[in-house]
């Protein structure tokens, strides 16, 4: 860890928030990278007011920057679970934030399971509030297989700090959970990378294709970088697992790049880049009545945030990448349609 006083975090803050010193510390370029907006090629935006105390460049339309959150500020973003009561409350009451617990994220994870392997409890057995692991190999249906699993897509929406997609704590509790006792959707993946990737190489590649099947949106840009911190961290312990060391920079660079496309900030309700829509001038031409009267500029609304109409917003529509097919980014909202023309 860096050389912050350890002393004055409280016990949960020392379990499970990573800092982004600490991330700094690995090598500055990797924090900068998990900051990355790649819709607009700037920074995520704060799009919280609970910073703004902390003066102009933590205002909810800024970018968050590495400087604002690093050295003396290293614990201005915390996880949910050790944040102040008080902010807690005001979060649910501002943006319905309320997170999951992990025994609920297994019971609905596994459900997505069943669907794909047309059977139940293929990871775990539920019980209770927790879980039991299956210790047996996966096995696969007769028309697919490992591959095609570690391959098939999965998205979180309005992934918070994304106890979906990586658990490696109990959003709620802020309990810390063993390895290859996780939940998510990446770790069911990276399970099945590790039990059918026998040489070194090919678990490299197919741990990256792991990474590059899970996608994430939020809204706020602390719970965006935490929920890329978390999965960052979660594919270092799937590292360390397997080869017993540290993974090299360059690795991290690459499994970060993918994680700054694939967990992105969107305003879910419009599927842009949230405060992108704007008021435009209206070409207004001055009538008789108006003679006499100081020339003033006239704005219309977005019109798709007046039509409430998805399609027509004048704001940054976002953008994801398609790593298997295109190999480019595209459009958010052209997935939606194409899923809307589908059924
Ligand atoms: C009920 S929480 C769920 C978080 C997480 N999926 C979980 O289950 O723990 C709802 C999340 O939606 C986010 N949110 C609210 N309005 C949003 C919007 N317009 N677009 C995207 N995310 C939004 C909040 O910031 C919050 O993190």
């Amino acid at each position: 860890m860096s050389n912050i006083d350890n002393a004055n975090r409280t016990e949960i803050e020392r379990r499970i928030d990573i800092l982004e010193d600490d991330i700094a510390d690995i090598n500055p370029a990797l924090l900068n990278i998990l900051l990355q907006d790649k819709t607009t090629k700037k920074n995520i935006l704060w799009c919280t007011k609970d910073y703004e105390a902390y003066g102009p460049e933590y205002d909810e339309h800024e970018q968050i920057k590495a400087n604002l959150i690093t050295k003396e500020f290293y614990n201005v973003i915390q996880p949910r679970a050790a944040k102040a009561k008080d902010i807690q409350e005001r979060r649910i009451k501002n943006r319905a934030e309320v997170f999951t617990p992990s025994w609920i994220c297994n019971v609905q994870n596994n459900q997505v399971d069943e669907a794909w392997f047309g059977k139940s409890n293929v990871f775990n057995t539920p019980q209770g509030t927790g879980w039991k692991v299956n210790k047996r190999i996966i096995k696969f249906p007769k028309n697919k297989d490992w591959s095609s699993y570690v391959d098939s897509k999965r998205l979180e929406i309005t992934c918070g700090e994304a106890p979906y997609l990586v658990s490696r704590y109990d959003t709620t509790t802020g309990m810390l959970i063993p390895v290859f006792e996780r939940i998510g959707l990446f770790d069911r993946k990276m399970r099945v990378v590790n039990e059918n990737c026998k040489d070194d190489e090919s678990w490299l590649v197919w741990s990256l294709r792991a990474v590059k099947s899970i996608y994430g949106y939020e809204f706020q840009g602390d719970s965006i970088l935490i929920a890329r911190e978390n999965f960052l961290y979660d594919y270092i312990d799937y590292y360390k697992e397997r080869f017993k060391s540290e993974p090299p920079i360059k690795l991290l660079k690459s499994v970060a790049n993918i994680i700054a496309w694939n967990i992105w900030q969107m305003d879910g309700l419009k599927y842009v880049v949230p405060y992108s829509c704007h008021p435009i001038k209206e070409d207004y031409q001055m009538s008789l009545f108006d003679i006499g009267k100081e020339a003033e500029d006239h704005f219309l609304p977005c019109p798709g945030c007046e039509k409430n109409n998805i399609y027509l917003h004048n704001g940054i529509y976002c953008r994801i990448f398609d790593w298997t097919n295109l190999n480019k980014s595209i459009p958010f909202l052209d997935v939606f349609k194409e899923d809307a023309h589908n059924g």
